[in-house]
């Protein structure tokens, strides 16, 4: 069985297909068998794999038709990354229950947490009854302040860790519209640091 990460929030624009596509092209160019899986029907993930130039450094997109099942795009490779829809229902529960581990991207103002109690239920159910791991995901942080308090105090109760993410930065949209990553040329360090080190992190969670 692949190993796979799931980007989860039912709360749209938060940054999953972001954070998605740059931990499978991390993933992928670190010598891992890598494959992004796209749960999403508005297909974000595999649009931008097809902006990808011939020959691209990157892991292949699959798309996930709406009412398909989830378990045959969960193989064939080494590591499965799964970029999941803005919704709460059926899909949110197949998308935990194939993966190891659940990312939850927040941006800081701790509005993504509000009014998604039903959400951080259903998260805590599979944390409790299966071998699934969760984090949140700081996300479009501003590069000038450390994580809010707000967000923090939000996300302390429940008990689950918090990884630094991504900062908001430009470069982050501008390079997924190219059909690029921050990790290719022209985007600037800082972000292709940042992608790494959310690499590493979600590594150490998942050893
Ligand atoms: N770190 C960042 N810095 C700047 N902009 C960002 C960052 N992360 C995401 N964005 C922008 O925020 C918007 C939402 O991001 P993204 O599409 O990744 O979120 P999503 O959770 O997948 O959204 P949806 O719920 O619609 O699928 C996009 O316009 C994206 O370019
Ligand atoms: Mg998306």
């Amino acid at each position: 069985m692949p190993l796979t990460i799931a980007t989860v929030n039912p709360k749209g624009g938060t940054g999953k297909t972001t954070i998605a596509i740059h931990l499978a092209v991390a993933c992928h160019r670190s010598g891992y068998p890598t494959k992004l899986v796209d749960a999403d029907p508005q297909g974000s993930a595999l649009d931008w794999r097809k902006r990808t130039a011939e020959g691209y450094d990157g892991p292949p997109v699959e798309h996930v038709h709406t009412g398909d099942s989830l378990t045959p795009h969960v193989a064939g490779a080494d590591v499965v990354v799964i970029d999941s829809p803005a919704r709460l229902d059926e899909r949110t529960g197949a998308v935990l229950s194939v993966s190891n581990l659940a990312l939850v991207p927040v941006r800081p103002s701790g509005l993504d947490l509000w009014g998604t109690a039903e959400f951080l239920d259903v998260l805590r159910e599979h944390l409790e009854t299966t071998g699934l791991k969760a984090a949140f995901v700081a996300s479009q942080r501003d590069v000038r302040t450390t994580l809010a308090e707000e967000l923090e105090q939000v996300l302390s109760k429940e008990g689950l860790p918090l990884l630094n993410g991504f900062t908001s930065r430009v470069a982050y949209a501008r390079s997924l519209s190219q059909g690029e990553t921050v990790l290719d040329g022209g985007y600037g360090g800082t972000a292709a640091d940042e992608v790494r080190a959310l690499l590493e992190d979600v590594g150490d969670l998942l050893s």
